[in-house]
């Protein structure tokens, strides 16, 4: 790509965002310097202008297997072929296999899977199993957690700034602190259930205490009600784990998933239920709950593949070994900046930042990106930078990054002093 050329197809990108995507959003971009995505292979993603960034934002977490991971491409383009979306009203094989996957890999008894196209469309899911399988109506979830922003989602998820507008929300929704069980056994009278995420990644990346989940599947199972684990970020080995949920050996009675369940080549999300919860919903009514292109065949092949990936070329163990060195990593770094560094936690390759003030955040991500590195806020807490690259990532990669946020905390401690 010639520079001419790249400096146009900004302009026009930049043209369309302004008049026909976000205006504001547009303006922003542009002041952070952010550049055209044109092209992705494994951990770099290619610009306009041509420039390669190592890609430790990962799509918040979409992309486990890298971008574009050649085995899964072959599997879509395969599927498509054949078939890409599903007639409906026939047996649909691929939708069959990835369910029974699933299955095959999921916690404990968790069996009946409902595939959907993202992320909130499984909480959604998820909420409305809860409620039929329990002829309850009450959900209780977390301070500061994120499920999504569909009205259900947006519900039982934390931040006031994203919820005020809507409001009145879905009713009977309740929350309760993060990470300990105070209050948790009162809340859950009569409740339908208690949805929650292995980890609060949106959250600034709050990892509970470990035991957590299972007091937690204790209070559940003395209340009668549901555990919804949403591992929407947490599952599928981003915690260097299969599921966050693995953390505390606990099955919980549904599991929403989404992100990385395609290893980052096609939208797809999925609930998935033991099947006596499953039954007590809709084993009189098997379409209460459906989506036209939800486990069509090209989303469930690309799964199917992305899990063998998974899977086969040990990524789970990956994650947890470089998400060890990120962790340690950017502690240093920390311990070298407590004026810019307030905290740094993790688990696996999701690894929070979060400094003294918002402010610094401005400065570091840019700089990062000038050196080649994405890295990206989280969306409920603004004061952390998230480093959540693909589970493939080298330790290689994992150096340059942290070098990169190095350069980032110091340039900004350098220009803004202390905040
Ligand atoms: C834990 C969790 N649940 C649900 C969602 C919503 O997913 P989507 O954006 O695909 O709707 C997210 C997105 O970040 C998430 O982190």
């Amino acid at each position: 790509m010639t520079l001419a050329s790249a400096k146009e197809i900004y302009e026009e990108v930049y043209e369309n965002y302004k008049e026909y995507v976000n205006p504001p959003l547009a303006r922003v971009m542009k002041v952070s310097g952010s550049p055209v995505e044109v092209c992705a292979r494994g951990c770099t993603i290619v610009d306009h202008a041509g420039k390669e960034y190592l890609d430790f934002a990962g799509g918040y977490g979409v992309f486990t297997l890298g971008h574009s991971h050649p085995k899964v491409i072959a599997a879509v383009q395969d599927q498509m072929e054949r078939m890409s979306l599903s007639g409906k009203t026939m047996f649909n094989i691929m939708l069959g296999r990835a369910s029974k996957r699933l299955a095959e890999l999921a916690p404990g008894d968790l069996q009946i899977s409902f595939f959907c196209n993202s992320g909130a469309e499984a909480v959604e899911g998820a909420i409305k199993l809860a409620k039929a399988a329990t002829n309850r109506h009450k959900i209780v979830a977390t301070h500061n957690a994120f499920h999504g922003k569909t009205l259900g989602a947006l519900t039982v998820s934390g931040r006031e700034y994203f919820r005020r507008e809507y409001e009145p929300l879905l009713p009977n929704v309740e929350h309760v602190p993060y990470g300990t069980t105070d209050g948790l056994a009162g809340a859950l009278t009569d409740a339908a259930a208690f949805i929650v995420e292995p980890v609060q990644g949106e959250g600034g990346v709050i990892v509970p205490p470990a035991g957590y989940l299972r007091a937690v599947r204790e209070i559940c199972d003395a209340s009668g009600a549901l555990l919804i684990a949403d591992e929407v970020q947490t599952g599928l080995g981003r915690c260097g784990l299969l599921f966050g949920c693995n953390r505390d050996g606990v099955v919980p009675d549904i599991m929403a998933l989404a992100k990385g369940l395609s290893g980052g080549i096609v939208p797809v999300g999925a609930y998935i239920a033991r099947l006596p919860v499953w039954n007590a919903a809709y084993a009189k009514a098997p379409l209460m709950h459906t989506s036209t292109f939800g486990g069509n065949e090209v989303a469930c092949a690309a799964a199917l593949a992305a899990i063998d990936v998974l899977t086969e070329d040990g990524l789970v163990e990956n994650a947890r070994e470089r998400g060890k060195e990120l962790l340690g990593g950017a502690r240093a770094i920390a311990h070298s900046y407590p004026q810019v560094i307030s905290e740094v936690r993790g688990l696996g390759l999701l690894v929070g930042v979060e400094l003294t003030s918002e402010g610094y955040g401005g400065t570091i991500i840019p700089e990062m990106l000038k050196m080649g590195v994405t890295a990206a806020w989280t969306l409920n807490m603004q004061r952390v930078i998230r480093l959540e690259p693909p589970l493939i990532v080298t330790a290689q990669e994992v150096e340059r990054a942290l070098n990169a946020l190095r350069v980032g905390v110091a340039t900004a401690y350098e220009k803004l002093g202390q905040l």
